[in-house]
Formats: structure tokens, sequence, C-alpha cells
């Protein structure tokens, strides 16, 4: 099987990024042939920051390689190092109908909330698909808002084929239930651009305070409370073994279990699993040239499947056989 998936160089990883989609990255580099990226082509739709752009580029990869990706079981790269993504994602933008994204929710959300859509927002799922198809991927692993992203990847592979021969994979998205949406502090799904996330690599202090600050309802310490209502129980369970999980539950329906122990019980767990990792994400943020080859081998290793399929696909399209692949 081969999985691919990337995430967007757009600011600090946040647990939903964790849960939703690095989590499953790092289970399946273990079984499976897997590509994972930096989405830096798409952070262009909203940052236009150069500085900003770099340091996210080089934060990501270092949280990464922090987290437990291993370019020794998965390929790593940068996707602006691949310029036949684009070239890709041209030919399937003259295939890719405009009802098609207009309906996309992603582009719908961004323009809602006063985005100026540029041509590149609109066009971001066209890259998306190129990104997946390029490398025959089966599953794509993502959290359930880009649900519909790849569902337009596997629309636009069988639009290629049908059209210029069975060359494209259609790719399945990989979402486990349990993790599709996890919450930010203020119960709505946790997200960079809500200004409700906890990140991971975020230092003690400020840690505490996010997590101390979960909004809660106003039943009092005594009364019994619906774990399942609660942003806090759901968090936790993500880090909870079985018996920890109906422990905290028991206690929320008991009563006499305030909102702040859970709190507690919470930055316990999120500082036991991520506190250790800052200093691995320091130690390859200081070490700028290891962090460069990791990108420049997994550049290599990436270019080693796109280019022979990119020559494919030019020919099966009618174009001609460019010099560089003579
Ligand atoms: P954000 O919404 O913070 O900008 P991204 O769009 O960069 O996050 O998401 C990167 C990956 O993390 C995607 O696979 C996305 O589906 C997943 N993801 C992001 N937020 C969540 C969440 N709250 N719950 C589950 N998965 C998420
Ligand atoms: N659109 C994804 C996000 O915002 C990032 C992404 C770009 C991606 N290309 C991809 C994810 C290909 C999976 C596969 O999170």
């Amino acid at each position: 099987m081969r999985v691919l998936s990337g995430i967007q160089p757009s600011g600090s990883l946040h647990l939903g990024n964790y849960f939703g989609a690095i989590r499953q990255f790092l289970e399946l580099q273990e079984k499976h042939e897997c590509f994972f990226f930096i989405a830096s082509y798409h952070a262009l739709t909203t940052q236009h920051d150069p500085n900003e752009l770099r340091r996210n580029i080089t934060e990501i990869a270092a949280s990464y390689l922090a987290l437990g990706l291993d370019p020794s079981r998965c390929v790593l790269f940068d996707q602006s190092d691949l310029p036949e993504h684009h070239e890709l994602a041209w030919i399937l933008s003259c295939l890719a109908p405009v009802g098609l994204l207009q309906r996309a929710h992603s582009f719908k959300d961004k323009t809602a909330r006063g985005i100026e859509p540029s041509a590149g927002l609109f066009s971001y799922p066209v890259l998306m698909a190129a990104d997946i198809v390029m490398y025959s991927a089966d599953l794509v692993p993502v959290g359930r808002d880009q649900k519909q992203h790849v569902e337009i990847a596997r629309d636009l592979a069988i639009r290629f084929n049908n059209e210029w021969g069975e060359i494209l994979k259609v790719p399945e998205p990989y979402i486990l239930p349990e993790t599709a949406v996890v919450p930010g502090v203020d119960g709505s799904k946790m997200s960079k651009s809500y200004g409700n996330a906890i990140d991971l690599f975020e230092e003690a202090g400020p840690l505490k305070k996010k997590i101390m600050g979960i909004v809660t309802d106003p039943t009092p310490v005594e009364a019994p409370k619906d774990p399942d209502a609660s942003t806090i129980f759901a968090l936790y369970k993500l880090f909870a073994t079985s018996e920890e999980r109906a422990e905290m539950e028991s206690r929320f329906r008991a009563g006499g279990y305030g909102y702040g122990e859970a709190k507690k019980a919470l930055l316990e767990k999120v500082e036991g699993k991520f506190g250790p990792l800052r200093e691995k994400r320091r130690d390859w943020l200081s070490r700028s040239s290891d962090l460069e080859d990791v990108l420049a081998q997994g550049a290599q290793r990436a270019r080693a499947v796109a280019a022979p399929l990119m020559e494919r696909i030019r020919e099966a399209v009618g174009l001609r056989r460019a010099p560089r692949f003579k």
C-alpha cells in the first residue's frame, strides 16, 4: 500500500493535527510505503510574509522529525522541491469542472470569513489532487475536514483515466472516526485559524494557561456531569488508557469532581506526552544543515517516483517528450 499526506506550514502544529493526522502517519510508516510532505505551495494561498513562511517550513520539518516521522521509514519532503506537482495540477485543472471546486467547503468557509478568494485558493483542491495521484497513493490519512478534498482527487483521477487511459490510482481517504474532529478550547473544531488550538510544543506555562482556560458550563462541583458533553473529557480520551477513560467517566457521572481537577489530569497527560519532545524539536531546529539533508534526500526519493509518472502522463495527453526525460 502507498500512503501519502501533507500538512501546510501555516503555524504551530496542534492536538487536532496530531490526533487527526500525524498519529496515523506514525502508525502507517511502520507498515506501508509512505510519503509525507510539507505543503509549502498550499501555504502561499494564505501566507505572504516570506520570513514567516520560511520559518514555518523549517519548524514543521523539525516538528515532523521530533514527533517520530523517520526518514528511514518514509519519504519526507517539501512540496516546493517538486515542480512536477504543478505540471500535473495544470493538466488536472483542465479537467476540473468549476462547479466541483465551487462546492468545496473549505473554499466556501474561507471566503465566508472574508478572505479575498485568489485563483490559487480556488484551485487548491486541484493541486492537492496532483500531490496525491503523483505518488499513486492508495490511502490518504487526514482529518474529516479534508475528506471532501480527497473525494475531489478521486473524481479528477477517474476523469483523467476516462479521458487519457488508466494511469492514475484512485485514492481513498483514511480517517479514524474517534479522532476525525478534535475539539478546541472553545468546543468547536480545533484549528490554527480559530484561535482555539492547543499547540503540541507550547512551553509548560502557556500550555497550563490554555488548558485551564478550556470553556466549561457552570455546573457546580458537587453535581453529576455528562462526560460526553465535555471538551476536557473529549481531549483526555485521546491520551488515556481504557481504564483511565472509564475512571474519569465515572467521576464525572458521580458528581463531586470539578472541571478544574479534570483539567489538571488532562494537563498532566499533554505535558507527559509532548513535554519531552520540545527538546527534540529544539535540537532539530539547531541543526539546520541536517534538516536540509533530510529534505534534500526526501526530494530525490520523491522525484524518483514523480518524474517517471509525469513522463507517462505527458505522453498520454499528447505533449512532447521533455528533454529533461531524454
Ligand atoms: P488547521 O485547520 O489548523 O489549519 P490543517 O488544515 O493544516 O489544520 O490540517 C492538517 C491536518 O490535520 C489535516 O489532515 C487535517 O484534517 C487535520 N486536522 C486539523 N485540525 C483537526 C481537528 N481539529 N481534528 C482532526 N483533524 C484535524
Ligand atoms: N490540504 C491539506 C490541509 O490543509 C494539506 C494537503 C495538501 C494534503 N496536499 C495534500 C493532505 C495531499 C493530504 C494529501 O491540511
